[in-house]
Parts: structure tokens; C-alpha cells; sequence
């Protein structure tokens, strides 16, 4: 064009625009790919049969009975997702968290029937005892402190319970020093090497798990998570974290919550280079969700953009309430 001749426009050498001109052009020097093989779906699962409940501060995502999560299971394997995510929703509660190492529990049943019927989908357990406990905190309460050692000796059995049922990965979210360590040599005691563990290494004290505690009926009944889980306002912290949880075992690492902890995921992947997944979690799911139904954004195209952002920061593996819908999109 002429104006590009003109004396002034001499210094124009770059033209960083050139690789932006048609969508075949963007696509083939795009840096980013999301796949749907990266992504976990989480699962909440309840006692009965048949039961299929929206939460209702988390559009799509429901309380299932165990019939009704490997009937999940098996809808997002249709849309090319693997992996699932296990929460469980006990009927009864007690102060030492009991229902998280009983066999016959809707984990532990969900395990098994998953692996019975999907035998190829990778089946993931979150580990923690705040779903358990009757005044909801992640361990065993003792003169209104959450007690470190005894903590972990439950969080152990729950791991192993979970192992015996079956599941690939057991990942601890309750944020206990040493919990690593201990689960892994619990397993590894137990003959169960081969049960790969992903902590919950970097996990923040943050107000967007509100809607997952309604969703597991796990708020706490008094106080508050922050004398074990980590101060928003810490990033160095989180290197020490991380290289605590990989000294101690882990085969993964993740980061939690993932959208506002962009930078940590970030520093984790370039000074571990670790298996290193992100957690986007219920508030971060819930606000686009609420955004959406307004009319306020274009769903897809923020989902898209969010989850790109999450594996450009260099999450490897990103569980998320979007796993399906992102899969969707992306056939
Ligand atoms: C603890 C746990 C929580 C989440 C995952 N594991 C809740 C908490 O720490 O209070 C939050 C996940 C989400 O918000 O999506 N078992």
C-alpha cells in the first residue's frame, strides 16, 4: 500500500502482524494448544442411587450417586475426557473424619465401579478429611487447632483406603506438613508402589473455594483455613512448598487455585520442570458461570481463553468443572 513507502514508515521492519492474518496463519504459529487429554473433571459423589442434584452455585455440576457418577464417567469419556477427580459426600459425619477410610464409602465404591465398568479412564482421589469431619475442618481438631501428626496418620489411612480400591492417583489437598511422605511410605509399605501421588503442594487460603463447600457441605463450623493453608500474598513460599512435596514423593505437583496464582504456576514449572497440574476451582468456574447467564460475557470464548491461559502459564495437567464443555468446544 502506499502509505508503507513513505519516508516515515521506513523504520516499519517488523510486522508482527503479518503472522496474525488468517486464522490458517494463526494457527500454525499459535504456541498453545489445550487438548482435552490435560484436563480432569472433578466428580462429587454421594450416598443412594439414582441421585442427580445441581449445586446450585455451580451450573453442570452435580451431587452423584455412585451409579450416576460412572454414568458421568462415562458421558465425559464420549467427549474425550479421561480422568476423573473423586470428592465424597458421606451421610454421616464424626470428629475424626471416619467416613474417609471406610471401604464401603461413596469413594471407595465409586472407585471400584469406575475401574469395573471404564477400565480405561485414570481415576484420581482428593484426599482430605474436611468432607468428614462434623465441624468441617481438613483434620482432627484438638484445643481449637488442627493437630499436624494425628492429622496425618487419618489422611494415611484415607490415602490407603482409596488405594485398595483402586485408584490411580491419590492427591492429598489438606495442606499437613509431612503428608506426603507418610502417605507414600503407607503405600509403598502396603504394596501399593505403582499408586502415583499428586499433592496439592501450593495450595492458597482462598475465598473461590466458596462454592466447592457448598457443593461438599465442608465449610467450617468455626475459624478458618489459614493456619495451614498458604497466604495469597506469598510466592517464595510456594517454591518451598513444592520442593518439600517432591522431596517427600510426589510424582505431581499442583497449584490451587489457578487464575489468580497465574505467576506461581509459572515460577513452580520453571524451577521444578515437574509433572505440574493447576486447579481451577469452584469461585473461578462459578464466576464465569454467573457472568455467562447474565449475558455479561461469551462463555466459550472465556472458558477457551481462561484454560489457555492456564497451560500457557505452564500447567501440564488442569483440573477443572469445564473439563466436558472445554472438550466439547475443542472437537
Ligand atoms: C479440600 C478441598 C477443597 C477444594 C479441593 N479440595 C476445599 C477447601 O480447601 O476448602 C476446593 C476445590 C474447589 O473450590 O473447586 N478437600
Amino acid at each position: 500500500m502506499e502509505h508503507v513507502h513513505t519516508h516515515a514508515s521506513l523504520g516499519v521492519t517488523r510486522r508482527l502482524r503479518r503472522l496474525r492474518r488468517s486464522e490458517a496463519m494463526r494457527s500454525l504459529v499459535r504456541e498453545t494448544r489445550l487438548s482435552p487429554e490435560m484436563m480432569v473433571l472433578p466428580l462429587f459423589v454421594c450416598e443412594g442411587e439414582g441421585v442427580r442434584r445441581e449445586v446450585p452455585s455451580m451450573p453442570g455440576v452435580f451431587n452423584l450417586s455412585v451409579d450416576e457418577a460412572v454414568r458421568e464417567t462415562a458421558a465425559a469419556g464420549q467427549d474425550g475426557i479421561n480422568s476423573v477427580l473423586l470428592f465424597g459426600l458421606p451421610d454421616q459425619k464424626d470428629d475424626i473424619g471416619s467416613a474417609a477410610y471406610d471401604p464401603e464409602a461413596p469413594v471407595q465404591s465409586a472407585i471400584r465401579a469406575i475401574k469395573r465398568e471404564l477400565p480405561g479412564v485414570l481415576v484420581m482421589t482428593d484426599v482430605c478429611l474436611c468432607e468428614y469431619t462434623d465441624h468441617g475442618h481438613c483434620g482432627i481438631v484438638i484445643d481449637q487447632e488442627i493437630a499436624n501428626d494425628p492429622t496425618v496418620d487419618q489422611l494415611v489411612r484415607a490415602a490407603v483406603s482409596h488405594a485398595a480400591a483402586g485408584a490411580d492417583v491419590v492427591a492429598p489437598s489438606d495442606m499437613m506438613d509431612g503428608r506426603v511422605g507418610a502417605i507414600r511410605h503407607a503405600l509403598d509399605e502396603r504394596g501399593f508402589e505403582n499408586t502415583a501421588l499428586m499433592s496439592y503442594a501450593a495450595k492458597y487460603c482462598s475465598a473461590f473455594y466458596g462454592p466447592f463447600r457448598d457443593a461438599a457441605a465442608s465449610a467450617p463450623a468455626f475459624g478458618d483455613r489459614r493456619s495451614h493453608q498458604m497466604d495469597p500474598a506469598n510466592g517464595r513460599e510456594a517454591l518451598r512448598e513444592v520442593e518439600q512435596d517432591i522431596h517427600e514423593g510426589a510424582d505431581i505437583i499442583m497449584i490451587k487455585p489457578a487464575v489468580t496464582y497465574l505467576d506461581v504456576i509459572a515460577r513452580v514449572k520453571d524451577t521444578f520442570g515437574y509433572p505440574t497440574a493447576a486447579y481451577h476451582v469452584s469461585g473461578e468456574y462459578a464466576m464465569l458461570k454467573a457472568a455467562a447467564r447474565n449475558g455479561w460475557l461469551d462463555e466459550r470464548r472465556a472458558m477457551l481463553e481462561t484454560l489457555t491461559a492456564i497451560h500457557r502459564a505452564g500447567a501440564d495437567i488442569i483440573i477443572t468443572y469445564y473439563a466436558r464443555e472445554a472438550a466439547r468446544a475443542l472437537a
